[in-house]
């Protein structure tokens, strides 16, 4: 039995609605997006919702809206994704990296503390795993210095902190939807915010520049005033076909974090049970992880990941390589190895089991029974 890390969730729902959109010949811009846009704000508990063509594009974007550029310092953690970082750098403006928290593989509220100066302009938190940050001492951190919260949620769509909704705790909460908490199948991001001006800004922007009317999302003007810039922008919008998916899965969202946390629960008791010699993933009474991925920290990860891709189980390493030792990175910053020991150690041990979904009970069992026969295995031989 082969056993994926992800497999897309395509019902009879999908299939009669992408049909449709082919009909409809509407590219981007319709009103599938702006649905999808208000419904996503309000899943997250806020007002506006603007998608992009990507993540990493809708992270360029609210940067660029707040003015953030050369001379200007974001903070973010050297152990993330590469997108927010592309965003920052090509905006001309400083990364910051921050070390990870060795129990969450988060950022640390008094590393974000520590590392904040009279340039900081933002940062960037981001719920590792799904697993959400303690936002309340970030936020609280950042107003001080009127330093712009992008909270980075891409991994966090319906999860939640503190019963408020992850990506609704920021000024600005980023997400990405390819093959992750819901599937657009096609690339696709988005930022939500209560902010009307940062909102308008997004918009105009991924549009390029254009001068807007009172509406957020993109509605075509007939006359010559569609002409009208209010600045030079970008043409980063997401599909509408993107859109018109997505608003499915936003529905079904709810019946996939369940799942996933319910495959959790279940490795999380076995490996409990069987005393492995690894780290579970973290447990808060505030924290309600959405677990797009249920990662483990082992200095066996390399072997732990032959042996299940050789039982035919896939898994994933979210990040293999911290973001301060990226060769252009450490060209154009100076930034070196042993900077960020705990950041540098999570990449060398972090290992994702499959949790989505497409997880039947039957695969979950033969996860957790392979992880176990790793370990016992080795215990045999030591
Ligand atoms: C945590 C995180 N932030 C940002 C992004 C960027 O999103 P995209 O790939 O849509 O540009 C990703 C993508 O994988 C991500 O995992």
């Amino acid at each position: 039995m082969h056993i994926p890390y992800r497999a897309p969730i395509l019902n009879d729902e999908m299939r009669r609605k992408a049909l449709e959109m082919l009909e409809t010949g509407k590219a981007f811009g319709g009103e599938e997006t702006e649905r999808f846009e208000v419904e996503l704000a309000h899943l997250c508990g806020k007002r506006y919702g603007v998608t992009a063509n990507s993540g990493t594009s809708a992270a360029m974007l609210a940067l660029d809206t707040r003015g953030i550029g050369p001379g200007d310092e974001v903070v973010m953690a050297a152990n993330a994704y590469i997108g927010v970082l592309a965003a920052v750098v090509k905006l001309g403006a400083t990364p910051i990296f921050v070390e990870a928290d060795a129990d969450t593989g988060n950022v640390s509220p008094p590393a974000i503390g520590a590392a904040m100066t009279a340039q900081t302009r933002a940062v960037v938190p981001i719920h590792m795993y799904g697993f959400p940050c303690d936002m309340d001492p970030i936020v609280e951190a950042t107003k001080k210095r009127d330093a712009f919260v992008l909270e980075d949620a891409a991994h966090a769509l319906g999860a939640e902190y503190k019963g408020r909704p992850a990506g609704g705790l920021g000024d600005a909460g980023l997400f990405s939807f390819s093959g992750k908490m819901i599937t657009t199948f096609s690339p696709g991001g988005a930022i939500v915010t209560d902010d009307h001006g940062l909102a308008e800004g997004v918009s105009s922007l991924r549009d390029q520049g254009r001068l807007r009317d009172e509406k957020i999302s993109f509605v075509r003007r007939t006359d010559a005033s569609w002409y009208d810039q209010r600045w030079i922008g970008y043409n980063m919008h997401m599909s509408e076909m993107g859109a018109a998916l997505g608003r499915i899965q936003l529905r079904l969202l709810g019946g996939f974090t369940a799942h996933r946390r319910k495959a959790a629960a279940y490795y999380t008791t076995r490996f409990r049970d069987a005393d492995l010699p690894f780290r579970l993933p973290p447990e808060q009474p505030w924290a309600r992880p959405s677990y797009l991925h249920y990662a483990i920290w082992t200095p066996k990860r390399d072997a732990l990941a032959e042996f299940l891709r050789a039982r035919d189980i896939e898994t994933g390493v979210y990040y293999p390589r911290p973001l301060h030792l990226l060769e252009p990175v450490k060209a154009r910053y100076g930034t070196r190895e042993g900077q960020f020991p705990v950041a540098e150690r999570l990449c060398r041990e972090t290992l994702s089991l499959p949790v989505g979904p497409h997880m039947t009970e039957e695969m979950q069992e033969r996860v957790a029974d392979a992880v176990i026969a790793f370990f016992r295995e080795r215990r045999a031989v030591a």
